[in-house]
């Protein structure tokens, strides 16, 4: 099904990659520039699938969004210039563009319909809708309201406290976007702590937030105001890369403008804690968020445990470090990430399967995983993406270190989050 890639072995990897804008700092971008007044700029967005379902969202909402590749203007009118949407509000594969819409929505005086595709579909949503509901939003759809197609009619908020039940920054956000908008103050109490692009953004649009360890309080009727964003490069996207040149024999790889936000570098941690050969070069920032250049070279590593509030900091690397645990010396356990098994696809069942397909020694746990590494050089084999991005980098990476011939299905699925992500692999190449 979908595009069958062939992807060979390599004798070692080496170049410079500079990497692709922060998905989530491009979606928040977009977001806030619609809601803010006047003409806001962003540059290196992100040109990925997921990016461009939430502009089309906002132009469905009357918002005036150019794009040229990487260069985005949108012209905000504030919240009061959004409109209701005519047809229904498609996200496609993106959980962000949904659930922090939602939050946008439930304060906006009319009725709008949320679909996304099939792993949308599959997706929980009364984890954002419960607290909106609390806030007044009127939410309904299929299955009690825990899947799309969503229905949702907005209007006046009353800002409330929450605890989150589930350490997510999509929730938080969606409280946080809904606050904005709510008589009096909002506050979201996460288990702990996550990306805090949003908290970063509304600063950065010239309003208020506070945030004191994992509490985060916003105040509502703050307008908003236009301005230049710089989008650093995504970590997660860099992480295929990090992992690439330390497992390929023979390999430096250079990777330019890496946004090392520190509620996003727990992969950075974790391929130190394996003995990884890298060297992290930060500089000052452009973008108002840490950013720097990582070198990585070919490695010796040695397993390790990943729990805790690590996890959130490295939730979206956790199928390519199953890859990198698989190629160390020891155990390497994995827990606490049951969060793994609702994002683009239950990724603790298919990390395991296909990885196991190729010959890996790894075993799925109720939270997580459990690499037995060494399984020795693996092997070629028919994989799939199972339409996951993530996955199907993870496998096009492992397939370099595969003795026999790695067949991709699905392929295209990497251009959610990483168009150009192929080219980029084969540059490396000798
Ligand atoms: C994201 C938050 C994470 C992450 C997703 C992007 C964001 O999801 O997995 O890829 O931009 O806020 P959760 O917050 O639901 O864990």
């Amino acid at each position: 099904m979908g595009a069958k890639k062939l992807i060979s072995n390599q004798s070692s990897l080496n170049g410079v990659i500079k990497v692709p804008g922060d998905k989530s700092i491009s979606h928040r971008a977009v977001m806030f520039g619609s809601i803010a007044s006047g003409t806001t700029t962003i540059e290196n967005f992100l040109p990925g699938e997921d990016c461009l379902s939430t502009i089309a969202c906002f132009r469905k909402l009357g918002v005036t969004v150019h794009r040229d590749g990487s260069d985005v203007t949108v012209e905000g009118k504030g919240l009061s210039g959004l409109q209701e949407p005519e047809t229904v509000l498609d996200v496609g594969n993106s959980g962000t563009t949904i659930r922090l819409l939602m939050g946008i929505l439930s304060g906006r005086p009319f009725h709008s319909v949320l679909v996304g595709d099939e792993s949308i579909g599959k997706r929980p949503m009364t984890r954002v809708t419960r607290p909106l509901a609390q806030m007044g939003a009127k939410i309904t759809g299929r299955r009690d309201g825990e899947y799309t197609p969503l229905s949702l009619s907005g209007g006046a908020l009353e800002g409330i406290e929450y605890k989150l039940p589930v350490a997510s920054a999509q929730v938080k956000s969606a409280i946080l976007l809904a606050g904005l908008q709510a008589s009096g103050e909002t506050t979201v109490i996460e288990p702990e702590k996550t990306r805090d692009h949003t908290e970063h953004m509304i600063r950065l649009f010239g309003g208020e937030v506070t945030s004191n360890g994992n509490v985060v309080t916003v105040k509502g009727g703050q307008q908003l105001t236009a301005t230049h964003v710089n989008v650093p490069g995504d970590i997660s996207s860099a992480a295929f890369f990090l992992v690439a040149g330390a497992i390929v024999p023979n390999s430096s790889i250079e990777l330019t403008n890496v946004g090392l936000n520190p509620t996003r570098t727990g992969i950075l941690e974790v391929l130190k804690a394996m003995g990884a050969d890298m060297t992290i070069e930060e500089y000052e920032s452009k973008s108002g968020e840490p950013a720097g250049n990582i070198t990585i070279r070919t490695s010796s590593l040695t397993g390790t445990i990943l729990s805790g509030d690590l996890i959130p900091r490295l939730i979206d690397e956790i199928p390519i470090i199953a890859l990198l645990a698989s190629q160390a010396e020891g155990k390497t356990v994995i827990k606490d990430a049951a969060e793994l098994k609702v994002k683009e696809t239950n990724r603790i069942d298919t990390v395991v399967n296909e990885l196991r397909k190729l010959g890996a020694n790894i075993d799925a746990t109720e939270d997580g995983m459990i690499i037995h590494g060494r399984s020795g050089m693996l092997k070629g084999e028919t994989v799939s993406s199972h339409g996951d991005h993530r996955i199907g980098m993870m496998l096009a990476v492992a397939a370099l270190i595969s003795n026999g011939e790695v067949y991709l299905e699905q392929s295209e699925a990497v251009a959610v989050s990483y168009p150009q992500f192929f080219t980029d692999l084969h540059s490396l190449f000798l």
